[in-house]
């Protein structure tokens, strides 16, 4: 019988960590509805991610998120893909924790920067893709994506598969 999971799972991590990839594969393989917070957030707003934060600033954007948190409380059987920087507000972890399992994915610096090189939906990384800029800001982040996590899953170099075998896994023990 194919394992099944029936709580929420709140996916985080830095960006590129492969939220969205592994969010995707849960969705599929343990048919759970699927949460792409940047994608609620746009599509309610009417503009892109880059363009809430130069029209409306940052703020703005994270009091989404809070708010978009809050309303998934109610939501079951559901994989969240959080963004990159929604741990940070210790709000944020609070009502993560009542929505369900929180999982930090994570990738070294240099993965990281191989899986966002051509990409630019991210505007804190727009101008600053080095993997020294990357790593340091992973590092400034680092100590609350840990203390939110319930499980850590490292993803460099492993495919989906393996890793949403391992998130299931530790979390059904
Ligand atoms: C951010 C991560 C992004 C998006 C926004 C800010 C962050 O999401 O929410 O650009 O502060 O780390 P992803 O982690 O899905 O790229």
């Amino acid at each position: 019988m194919e394992k099944s999971y029936n709580g929420n799972i709140l996916l985080i991590g830095f960006m590129g960590a492969g939220k969205s990839t592994v969010a995707d594969y849960l969705k599929t393989k343990y048919s759970m509805d699927l949460v792409e917070m940047d994608q609620v957030i746009a599509g309610r707003e009417g503009m892109s991610i880059s363009d809430i934060f130069s029209t409306h600033g940052e703020e703005y954007f994270r009091n989404l998120e809070t708010q978009l948190l809050i309303e998934l409380q109610s939501h079951g059987n559901t994989v969240v893909s959080c963004g990159g920087g929604v741990p940070m507000r210790e709000r944020n972890v609070k009502e993560m924790k009542k929505n369900g399992k929180v999982v930090l994915l994570t990738a070294k610096p240099e993965t990281i920067l191989e899986r966002v090189k051509d990409d630019h939906s991210r505007p804190l990384l727009e101008g600053n893709k080095t993997v020294a800029y990357i790593a340091e800001l992973m590092e400034k982040r680092r100590e609350k994506y840990e203390a939110a996590a319930d499980i850590v899953v490292a993803t460099d170099g492993r495919s989906a598969e393996e890793i949403c075998e391992e998130i299931i896994g530790k979390l059904q023990v």
